[in-house]
Protein backbone atom coordinates (compact mmCIF):
# COMPACT_ATOMS: atom_id res chain seq x y z
CA UNK A 1 0.00 0.00 0.00
CA UNK A 2 2.00 3.20 -1.13
CA UNK A 3 1.16 6.50 -0.03
CA UNK A 4 1.80 9.70 -1.51
CA UNK A 5 2.00 12.73 0.40
CA UNK A 6 0.85 16.31 -1.02
CA UNK A 7 2.36 19.98 -0.11
CA UNK A 8 5.19 17.86 1.66
CA UNK A 9 7.99 19.83 3.75
CA UNK A 10 11.28 18.89 3.38
CA UNK A 11 12.60 20.55 6.04
CA UNK A 12 14.12 17.46 7.76
CA UNK A 13 14.76 15.67 4.76
CA UNK A 14 17.38 18.08 3.95
CA UNK A 15 20.90 18.60 6.11
CA UNK A 16 20.65 22.38 5.22
CA UNK A 17 17.67 22.54 7.26
CA UNK A 18 15.51 24.28 4.37
CA UNK A 19 11.69 24.69 4.61
CA UNK A 20 11.02 23.66 0.59
CA UNK A 21 8.06 22.12 0.22
CA UNK A 22 7.44 19.00 -2.48
CA UNK A 23 4.30 19.31 -4.41
CA UNK A 24 4.34 14.89 -3.89
CA UNK A 25 6.15 13.13 -1.35
CA UNK A 26 6.47 9.00 -2.55
CA UNK A 27 8.34 7.08 0.34
CA UNK A 28 8.72 3.38 -0.63
CA UNK A 29 10.02 0.42 1.18
CA UNK A 30 9.96 -2.35 -1.21
CA UNK A 31 10.78 -3.15 -4.88
CA UNK A 32 6.80 -3.65 -5.09
CA UNK A 33 5.78 -0.08 -3.63
CA UNK A 34 8.48 1.22 -5.74
CA UNK A 35 6.99 -0.47 -8.81
CA UNK A 36 3.33 0.85 -7.58
CA UNK A 37 4.88 4.31 -6.98
CA UNK A 38 6.27 4.45 -10.71
CA UNK A 39 2.93 3.50 -12.31
CA UNK A 40 0.91 6.01 -10.92
CA UNK A 41 -0.40 9.27 -13.34
CA UNK A 42 0.96 11.22 -10.65
CA UNK A 43 4.78 9.92 -11.39
CA UNK A 44 4.15 9.94 -15.47
CA UNK A 45 3.23 13.60 -15.49
CA UNK A 46 5.55 14.75 -12.63
CA UNK A 47 8.67 16.03 -12.88
CA UNK A 48 10.90 14.00 -10.56
CA UNK A 49 13.51 14.11 -7.65
CA UNK A 50 15.01 10.89 -5.88
CA UNK A 51 15.63 12.01 -2.08
CA UNK A 52 18.06 10.26 0.18
CA UNK A 53 19.05 11.50 3.13
CA UNK A 54 19.27 15.08 1.29
CA UNK A 55 22.93 15.52 2.63
CA UNK A 56 24.06 16.98 -0.54
CA UNK A 57 21.07 19.28 -1.85
CA UNK A 58 20.42 22.82 -1.66
CA UNK A 59 17.11 23.75 -2.29
CA UNK A 60 17.08 27.33 -4.09
CA UNK A 61 12.88 26.64 -4.09
CA UNK A 62 10.14 24.73 -3.53
CA UNK A 63 10.00 22.02 -5.75
CA UNK A 64 6.54 21.18 -8.09
CA UNK A 65 6.73 17.44 -9.01
CA UNK A 66 7.43 14.25 -7.16
CA UNK A 67 10.05 13.56 -4.72
CA UNK A 68 10.31 10.12 -4.03
CA UNK A 69 12.20 8.73 -1.08
CA UNK A 70 14.04 5.43 -0.37
CA UNK A 71 12.86 3.98 2.64
CA UNK A 72 13.79 0.30 2.32
CA UNK A 73 15.81 -1.77 4.76
CA UNK A 74 18.25 -4.40 4.58
CA UNK A 75 21.90 -5.06 5.52
CA UNK A 76 22.66 -9.41 3.56
CA UNK A 77 25.70 -11.41 2.99
CA UNK A 78 24.91 -12.71 -0.33
CA UNK A 79 27.96 -14.81 -0.72
CA UNK A 80 31.27 -15.12 0.54
CA UNK A 81 34.91 -16.96 0.37
CA UNK A 82 37.55 -16.97 2.72
CA UNK A 83 39.02 -13.70 1.82
CA UNK A 84 35.71 -11.39 0.84
CA UNK A 85 32.09 -11.06 1.90
CA UNK A 86 29.49 -9.96 -0.89
CA UNK A 87 26.84 -7.73 0.86
CA UNK A 88 23.31 -6.73 -0.18
CA UNK A 89 22.68 -2.73 1.55
CA UNK A 90 19.05 -1.38 0.58
CA UNK A 91 18.99 2.22 -0.86
CA UNK A 92 16.91 3.20 2.09
CA UNK A 93 19.56 2.22 4.92
CA UNK A 94 21.54 5.08 6.99
CA UNK A 95 24.63 4.59 5.83
CA UNK A 96 26.68 5.27 8.54
CA UNK A 97 24.64 1.84 10.25
CA UNK A 98 25.96 -0.09 7.36
CA UNK A 99 29.35 1.19 8.52
CA UNK A 100 28.55 -0.07 12.01
CA UNK A 101 27.51 -3.20 10.71
CA UNK A 102 30.20 -3.95 8.85
CA UNK A 103 32.62 -2.70 11.39
CA UNK A 104 30.77 -4.91 14.10
CA UNK A 105 31.07 -7.99 11.48
CA UNK A 106 34.41 -7.70 11.16
CA UNK A 107 34.14 -7.01 7.28
CA UNK A 108 36.83 -4.36 6.20
CA UNK A 109 36.47 -1.43 3.93
CA UNK A 110 34.37 1.03 4.86
CA UNK A 111 35.36 1.87 8.05
CA UNK A 112 37.27 5.16 6.84
CA UNK A 113 33.58 6.15 5.83
CA UNK A 114 32.30 6.19 9.23
CA UNK A 115 29.62 8.72 9.89
CA UNK A 116 29.14 10.05 7.03
CA UNK A 117 25.69 11.53 6.72
CA UNK A 118 23.33 10.86 4.09
CA UNK A 119 21.91 6.95 3.02
CA UNK A 120 23.28 4.06 0.91
CA UNK A 121 21.47 4.79 -2.21
CA UNK A 122 23.39 8.08 -2.74
CA UNK A 123 26.86 6.41 -2.23
CA UNK A 124 27.30 4.98 -5.47
CA UNK A 125 26.36 8.23 -6.89
CA UNK A 126 28.07 10.18 -5.58
CA UNK A 127 31.20 8.31 -4.99
CA UNK A 128 31.08 9.52 -1.82
CA UNK A 129 34.64 9.34 0.13
CA UNK A 130 37.24 10.34 3.00
CA UNK A 131 40.37 9.37 4.19
CA UNK A 132 41.56 7.63 1.34
CA UNK A 133 38.88 5.71 0.56
CA UNK A 134 35.85 5.97 -2.03
CA UNK A 135 32.64 3.91 -2.39
CA UNK A 136 34.16 2.68 -5.66
CA UNK A 137 36.87 0.87 -3.60
CA UNK A 138 33.69 -1.24 -2.06
CA UNK A 139 31.03 -1.14 -4.32
CA UNK A 140 30.64 -4.09 -6.37
CA UNK A 141 27.21 -3.64 -8.20
CA UNK A 142 24.09 -1.35 -7.78
CA UNK A 143 20.81 -2.47 -8.53
CA UNK A 144 18.21 0.49 -10.38
CA UNK A 145 15.13 0.44 -11.67
CA UNK A 146 15.67 2.31 -14.86
CA UNK A 147 12.91 4.37 -15.91
CA UNK A 148 13.89 4.22 -19.97
CA UNK A 149 13.32 0.57 -20.22
CA UNK A 150 10.89 0.38 -17.13
CA UNK A 151 12.34 -2.48 -15.33
CA UNK A 152 14.68 -3.36 -12.83
CA UNK A 153 18.10 -4.03 -13.71
CA UNK A 154 21.79 -4.38 -12.71
CA UNK A 155 24.48 -2.18 -13.35
CA UNK A 156 28.39 -4.14 -12.59
CA UNK A 157 31.23 -1.87 -11.33
CA UNK A 158 32.73 -1.32 -15.02
CA UNK A 159 29.54 0.23 -15.89
CA UNK A 160 29.39 2.56 -13.18
CA UNK A 161 31.88 5.16 -14.76
CA UNK A 162 33.46 6.12 -11.08
CA UNK A 163 35.69 9.09 -10.78
CA UNK A 164 35.73 11.94 -7.85
CA UNK A 165 32.55 12.61 -6.90
CA UNK A 166 31.15 11.26 -9.98
CA UNK A 167 29.67 8.38 -11.41
CA UNK A 168 27.38 7.26 -14.18
CA UNK A 169 23.99 8.40 -12.34
CA UNK A 170 24.98 12.13 -12.85
CA UNK A 171 25.59 11.58 -16.53
CA UNK A 172 23.91 9.02 -18.54
CA UNK A 173 21.70 7.74 -15.82
CA UNK A 174 20.92 11.03 -14.73
CA UNK A 175 17.19 11.08 -13.65
CA UNK A 176 16.30 8.28 -15.92
CA UNK A 177 16.63 5.57 -12.67
CA UNK A 178 16.59 5.33 -9.21
CA UNK A 179 18.91 3.25 -7.03
CA UNK A 180 16.89 0.49 -5.03
CA UNK A 181 20.40 -1.42 -3.35
CA UNK A 182 23.69 -2.35 -3.79
CA UNK A 183 25.90 -4.71 -3.26
CA UNK A 184 29.56 -3.98 -1.85
CA UNK A 185 32.59 -6.52 -1.35
CA UNK A 186 33.99 -6.20 1.61
CA UNK A 187 36.98 -7.81 3.43
CA UNK A 188 37.54 -10.33 5.86
CA UNK A 189 41.38 -10.08 5.43
CA UNK A 190 41.95 -6.40 6.56
CA UNK A 191 44.34 -3.82 4.89
CA UNK A 192 44.03 -0.60 6.87
CA UNK A 193 44.24 2.47 4.66
CA UNK A 194 45.48 4.78 7.17
CA UNK A 195 48.10 7.47 5.58
CA UNK A 196 45.60 9.97 6.07
CA UNK A 197 46.82 13.04 7.55
CA UNK A 198 45.70 13.55 11.02
CA UNK A 199 44.39 9.92 10.61
CA UNK A 200 47.77 8.25 11.21
CA UNK A 201 48.49 10.84 14.68
CA UNK A 202 44.49 10.30 15.75
CA UNK A 203 45.60 6.19 15.55
CA UNK A 204 48.86 6.95 17.30
CA UNK A 205 46.76 7.27 21.07
CA UNK A 206 44.90 3.83 20.42
CA UNK A 207 46.17 0.84 22.12
CA UNK A 208 45.64 -1.27 18.75
CA UNK A 209 44.77 -0.17 15.45
CA UNK A 210 41.47 -2.71 13.84
CA UNK A 211 38.27 -1.63 12.37
CA UNK A 212 36.76 0.03 15.55
CA UNK A 213 39.60 2.33 16.52
CA UNK A 214 39.81 3.70 12.80
CA UNK A 215 36.20 3.95 13.37
CA UNK A 216 36.21 5.84 16.29
CA UNK A 217 39.27 7.97 15.29
CA UNK A 218 37.75 9.31 12.29
CA UNK A 219 34.43 10.00 14.26
CA UNK A 220 36.49 11.95 16.39
CA UNK A 221 38.23 13.91 13.46
CA UNK A 222 35.03 14.67 11.94
CA UNK A 223 33.32 15.87 15.08
CA UNK A 224 36.06 18.31 15.69
CA UNK A 225 36.20 19.87 12.15
CA UNK A 226 32.79 18.95 10.39
CA UNK A 227 29.60 20.78 12.49
CA UNK A 228 26.97 18.14 12.98
CA UNK A 229 24.11 18.63 10.65
CA UNK A 230 21.44 18.11 13.32
CA UNK A 231 22.55 20.91 15.35
CA UNK A 232 23.63 23.40 12.60
CA UNK A 233 22.25 22.99 8.96
CA UNK A 234 25.33 21.66 6.28
CA UNK A 235 25.80 19.85 3.80
CA UNK A 236 29.31 18.63 3.97
CA UNK A 237 31.81 19.82 1.78
CA UNK A 238 30.20 22.81 -0.31
CA UNK A 239 32.79 22.36 -3.30
CA UNK A 240 34.70 19.45 -4.86
CA UNK A 241 38.58 20.16 -4.72
CA UNK A 242 39.58 21.49 -8.11
CA UNK A 243 41.71 20.09 -10.26
CA UNK A 244 44.53 22.08 -12.30
CA UNK A 245 47.48 21.15 -14.70
CA UNK A 246 50.83 21.22 -13.19
CA UNK A 247 51.67 24.25 -14.79
CA UNK A 248 48.66 26.36 -12.87
CA UNK A 249 49.47 24.31 -9.62
CA UNK A 250 53.68 25.42 -10.28
CA UNK A 251 52.50 29.02 -11.26
CA UNK A 252 50.69 29.54 -7.67
CA UNK A 253 53.18 27.43 -5.67
CA UNK A 254 55.75 30.14 -6.49
CA UNK A 255 53.43 32.88 -4.75
CA UNK A 256 51.88 30.73 -1.90
CA UNK A 257 54.11 28.21 -0.96
CA UNK A 258 51.97 27.23 2.08
CA UNK A 259 49.47 25.88 -0.62
CA UNK A 260 47.92 22.47 0.21
CA UNK A 261 47.54 20.43 -3.00
CA UNK A 262 47.87 16.31 -4.02
CA UNK A 263 49.70 14.89 -7.12
CA UNK A 264 46.98 13.17 -9.11
CA UNK A 265 49.67 11.98 -12.09
CA UNK A 266 52.46 14.07 -13.58
CA UNK A 267 50.29 16.78 -15.42
CA UNK A 268 47.85 17.20 -12.92
CA UNK A 269 47.70 18.15 -8.98
CA UNK A 270 44.29 18.10 -6.61
CA UNK A 271 43.93 21.61 -4.77
CA UNK A 272 42.77 21.59 -1.26
CA UNK A 273 39.58 24.10 -1.80
CA UNK A 274 39.96 24.41 1.54
CA UNK A 275 42.77 26.06 1.82
CA UNK A 276 41.90 28.53 -0.57
CA UNK A 277 38.70 29.33 0.79
CA UNK A 278 40.50 29.64 4.05
CA UNK A 279 43.88 31.92 2.94
CA UNK A 280 41.63 34.41 1.39
CA UNK A 281 40.11 34.81 5.02
CA UNK A 282 36.83 33.20 4.50
CA UNK A 283 36.20 31.48 7.70
CA UNK A 284 32.87 32.40 9.67
CA UNK A 285 32.24 35.08 7.27
CA UNK A 286 28.37 35.18 6.28
CA UNK A 287 25.40 36.56 4.48
CA UNK A 288 22.15 36.97 5.86
CA UNK A 289 21.90 33.50 8.00
CA UNK A 290 24.27 31.70 5.92
CA UNK A 291 27.77 31.53 6.55
CA UNK A 292 31.28 29.53 6.25
CA UNK A 293 32.34 27.54 9.03
CA UNK A 294 34.71 28.55 11.22
CA UNK A 295 36.66 25.32 11.71
CA UNK A 296 36.53 24.13 7.73
CA UNK A 297 36.01 26.73 5.02
CA UNK A 298 35.10 24.24 2.88
CA UNK A 299 31.60 24.14 4.73
CA UNK A 300 28.77 26.30 4.61
CA UNK A 301 26.63 26.08 7.15
CA UNK A 302 22.31 27.39 7.77
CA UNK A 303 22.47 29.93 11.14
CA UNK A 304 19.06 28.96 11.85
CA UNK A 305 17.16 30.89 8.89
CA UNK A 306 18.80 30.93 5.57
CA UNK A 307 17.25 30.40 2.59
CA UNK A 308 19.11 27.87 -0.43
CA UNK A 309 19.43 31.46 -2.16
CA UNK A 310 21.37 33.03 0.59
CA UNK A 311 23.29 30.05 0.28
CA UNK A 312 23.81 30.23 -2.84
CA UNK A 313 25.19 33.88 -3.44
CA UNK A 314 27.80 33.20 -0.34
CA UNK A 315 28.64 30.24 -2.60
CA UNK A 316 28.93 32.65 -5.53
CA UNK A 317 30.92 35.51 -3.55
CA UNK A 318 33.46 32.79 -2.67
CA UNK A 319 33.79 31.16 -5.91
CA UNK A 320 34.08 35.19 -7.44
CA UNK A 321 37.00 35.77 -4.93
CA UNK A 322 38.73 32.61 -5.51
CA UNK A 323 38.49 32.72 -8.98
CA UNK A 324 39.91 35.97 -9.28
CA UNK A 325 42.74 35.88 -6.64
CA UNK A 326 43.68 32.57 -7.70
CA UNK A 327 42.10 32.27 -11.18
CA UNK A 328 40.37 28.34 -10.29
CA UNK A 329 36.63 28.35 -10.78
CA UNK A 330 35.45 26.19 -7.82
CA UNK A 331 32.88 23.56 -9.01
CA UNK A 332 30.12 22.87 -5.98
CA UNK A 333 29.82 19.21 -4.85
CA UNK A 334 26.00 19.95 -3.92
CA UNK A 335 23.13 19.62 -6.25
CA UNK A 336 20.90 22.59 -6.30
CA UNK A 337 17.41 21.82 -7.10
N1 LIG B 1 42.42 23.25 4.83
C1 LIG B 1 42.69 24.52 5.27
N2 LIG B 1 41.65 25.25 5.78
C2 LIG B 1 40.38 24.78 5.87
C3 LIG B 1 40.13 23.48 5.41
C4 LIG B 1 41.17 22.72 4.89
O1 LIG B 1 43.80 24.98 5.20
O2 LIG B 1 39.54 25.52 6.33
C5 LIG B 1 43.53 22.44 4.29
C6 LIG B 1 44.27 21.69 5.39
O3 LIG B 1 45.64 21.73 5.12
C7 LIG B 1 43.82 20.27 5.27
C8 LIG B 1 43.50 20.17 3.78
O4 LIG B 1 43.04 21.46 3.40
O5 LIG B 1 44.81 19.39 5.63
C9 LIG B 1 42.45 19.15 3.46
O6 LIG B 1 41.34 19.35 4.35
P1 LIG B 1 40.51 18.10 4.92
O7 LIG B 1 41.42 17.02 5.33
O8 LIG B 1 39.54 18.63 5.90
O9 LIG B 1 39.79 17.57 3.63
P2 LIG B 1 39.04 18.31 2.45
O10 LIG B 1 39.85 18.17 1.22
O11 LIG B 1 38.64 19.67 2.86
C10 LIG B 1 37.84 16.13 1.69
C11 LIG B 1 36.43 15.73 1.34
C12 LIG B 1 35.64 15.51 2.62
C13 LIG B 1 36.32 14.43 3.45
C14 LIG B 1 37.74 14.89 3.76
C15 LIG B 1 38.52 13.86 4.50
C16 LIG B 1 35.97 16.79 -0.77
C17 LIG B 1 35.24 17.87 -1.49
N3 LIG B 1 35.82 16.76 0.55
O12 LIG B 1 37.74 17.40 2.33
O13 LIG B 1 34.34 15.04 2.24
O14 LIG B 1 35.61 14.19 4.66
O15 LIG B 1 38.44 15.17 2.51
O16 LIG B 1 38.89 12.85 3.62
O17 LIG B 1 36.65 15.99 -1.41
C18 LIG B 1 32.17 15.81 1.71
O18 LIG B 1 32.39 15.42 0.56
O19 LIG B 1 31.08 16.33 2.04
C19 LIG B 1 33.23 15.70 2.70
C20 LIG B 1 33.11 16.20 3.93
Amino acid sequence: MIQILENFSLKSYNTFGLNAVARYFAPFNSKESLVEILSTDIFARSQRLILGGGSNILFLKDFNGIVVHPENKGIEIIKENASTSLVRVAAGEEWDDFVLWAVNNNLAGVENLSHIPGCVGAAPVQNIGAYGVEAKDVIHEVTIFDFKKNRFDILNKDQLHFSYRDSVFKHEFKDACIVVDVVFELSKKHVYNVSYKGLDSKLKECAIVNLQTIRNSIIEIRNEKLPDPKIQGNAGSFFKNPVVEEEDYLRLSEIFDDIVAYKLDNRTYKIAAGWLIDTLGWKGKYHRDAAVHDKQALVLVNKGNATGVDILQLSKNIQDDVFSKFSIILEPEVLFV
